[in-house]
Parts: structure tokens; sequence; C-alpha cells
């Protein structure tokens, strides 16, 4: 298991977005270069990258409507999975939505993703909703919100 202190969270910048450029899919395989690329370049979204010592380990993206934080990715490499980076990224996410004074956090997650779920639960994040075939018109998922105020 990491020690949360050698992990180092970070808002993304353009150079730090370069690294993701050929390995995407270390972190998610769903997901593509060019979406975060767009997410860094959204003015609405905030991007940040997750350090282990000077290795990149996982990014988040988020979004900040009035209120809340939209949670848009959390994603950890996979050779550093079931290390609890997935969960100090979410405890710096949630510290955030304090900070911020937003109201609550929301998120869709694929149903069958369980131990992201297992995740959101832990911080007590409620299934609140479910979108029917959210995921490349398959795979239903759950909106998930927890309350922060
Ligand atoms: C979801 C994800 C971010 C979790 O990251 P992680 O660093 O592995 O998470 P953690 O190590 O903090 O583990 C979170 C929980 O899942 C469980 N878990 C994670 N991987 C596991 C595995 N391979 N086997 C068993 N349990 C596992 C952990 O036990 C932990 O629960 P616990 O604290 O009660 O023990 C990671 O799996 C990921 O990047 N997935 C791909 C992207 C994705 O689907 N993101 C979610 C989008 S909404």
């Amino acid at each position: 298991m990491i020690d949360s202190k050698n992990l180092k969270i970070v808002q993304m910048t353009e150079d730090s977005l370069k690294f993701f450029e050929n390995n995407i899919l270390d972190f998610d395989e769903f997901w593509s270069y060019k979406l975060l690329k767009q997410e860094l370049e959204n003015e609405n979204s905030t991007c940040l990258v997750a350090y282990l010592d000077d290795k990149v380990v996982g990014f988040a993206c988020l979004w900040e409507p009035p209120f809340e934080i939209h949670i848009n990715n959390i994603a950890v490499k996979k050779d550093y999975r079931n290390q609890k980076i997935g969960t100090f990224i979410l405890e710096e996410l949630i510290k955030i939505a304090k900070e911020k004074n937003k109201e609550e956090m929301t998120l869709e997650v694929n149903v069958n993703n369980i131990y992201a779920i297992k995740l959101y639960k832990k911080y007590n994040f409620e299934v609140v909703g479910t979108r029917k075939k959210y995921y490349n018109n398959t795979d239903d998922a759950f909106i998930m919100t927890k309350k922060i105020i």
C-alpha cells in the first residue's frame, strides 16, 4: 500500500497533459487523449494529476456547475490500482468541494464498475437514479450523489 505522503495531486497543465498522449489507455480504456485535452481546454472543467514520487499514476476531471462538483472521471494507472490512489484522489475532490462550499457532488458510473462503485459508496455517495444505455448505447449508468452540506 502506498503512503499518501508520497502522493502529490496537482492541477493538470498543458505540459502534464502531454504525458497522456500515448498512454491514456493505461489509465482508462474508455477515455482518449482527445477527450482529456478537451476537458483541460474547457473553462468549466478542472483536471488534476496524481504523482507518486515523480511518476504519473492517476488523473481526475471535474465540472463545477453552481452548487455542485460533478466528477467527470477518476482514473488510476492499471498497474497502480488497489493501492488506495483512487481513494486519495477522491478525498482530494471532496476537499475541493468543501473548500468551495459546494452543496453536493454528483457523478455517473457504469453499473458494472464494481470497484468504482465501492469507492464512491465508501464516501457515502448514494445511487439516486439510473441512465439507461448511457455508455456506447449498451451499459447503464448509476447516477450517484453525495451531500456536502
Ligand atoms: C475506479 C478506480 C479509480 C479505483 O482506483 P484504485 O486506486 O484502484 O482505488 P482504491 O485502491 O482506492 O480502491 C477503492 C476500493 O475498491 C477496491 N478495489 C480496487 N481494486 C480492486 C481489486 N483489483 N480487487 C479487489 N478490490 C479492489 C478496494 O478494495 C477499495 O475498497 P476498500 O477501501 O473498501 O478496500 C480504478 O479502478 C480505475 O482507474 N478504473 C478505471 C477508470 C474508471 O472506471 N473510473 C471511474 C469512473 S466513474
